[in-house]
């Protein structure tokens, strides 16, 4: 499974790109609203810093605007995915921007069918937001079950199943078990993942251990 980080902050991303195990990054307008920065500067920043798919969206509604900012975005580094929302005129502008060979993430899914319209539009990744789902009272993973089930039911669809708005690692570890092919975490859940306890008092014990034998493995 891939993990990709969901965050607009390029401090975050540099930390995170440094231990080798980031896939990519997911940005949305909130997270480049928060960063307080321009735009295009902090996505071409990511794009310099990792080299699988940045997530950039668009912001216009239209198809001919979206195609129009796809394309624009797809300009500033050969790793931009453009992000479209799952509309009418965002399925629209992923079938065409995939068809002039630019990555497409279809966000904002909330169910199987609109997942099946994505994969159907050729994208290349569906983000369903499962913690927003369990915000009002839904079950998130079991729509990433239900997604998982019907595209391997169908070897012609090549959408990658990208599970996001993922509140903490229980999300991760269902997101591996049902098998989907990515995860967006936002970057305190990615440093969740490393913790117990018992690692940090296990290691504490060795490390105090091997030190009153007074060796030393190199110099
Ligand atoms: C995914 O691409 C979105 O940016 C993100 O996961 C949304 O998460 P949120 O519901 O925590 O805002």
């Amino acid at each position: 499974m891939k993990f990709f980080v969901d965050t607009a902050d390029v401090a975050e991303i540099a930390e995170l790109a440094a231990t080798g195990l980031l896939d990519g990054v997911t940005t949305n307008p909130s997270l480049v609203a928060k960063s307080g920065r321009n735009f295009f500067e902090v996505i071409e920043e990511i794009c310099a810093l990792v080299e699988g798919p940045v997530s950039a969206e668009v912001t216009a509604t239209s198809f001919e605007k979206m195609l129009a900012e796809g394309r624009r975005l797809a300009d500033l580094a050969p790793n931009i995915c453009v992000k479209v929302p799952l509309t009418w005129d965002g399925l629209k502008a992923c079938r065409t921007l995939t068809g002039e060979g630019i990555q497409v993430n279809v966000t904002l899914c909330f169910t199987a069918a609109q997942a099946l319209l994505a994969a159907k539009a050729g994208a290349t990744f569906v983000s369903p937001f499962v913690g927003r789902l369990d915000d009002i009272g839904h079950d998130g993973m079991a729509l990433i079950g239900d997604i998982v089930e019907i595209f391997r039911n169908y070897d012609q669809l090549t959408t990658e199943v990208l599970v996001a708005s993922v509140r903490q690692p229980g999300h991760v570890i269902e997101a591996a078990r049902l098998g989907a092919d990515v995860v967006t975490l936002p970057a305190k859940v990615l440093h969740q993942l490393i913790q117990h306890p018992l690692t940090d008092k296990g290691l504490a014990a060795f490390l105090k251990d091997w030190e009153a034998t007074g060796q030393k493995i190199v110099d």
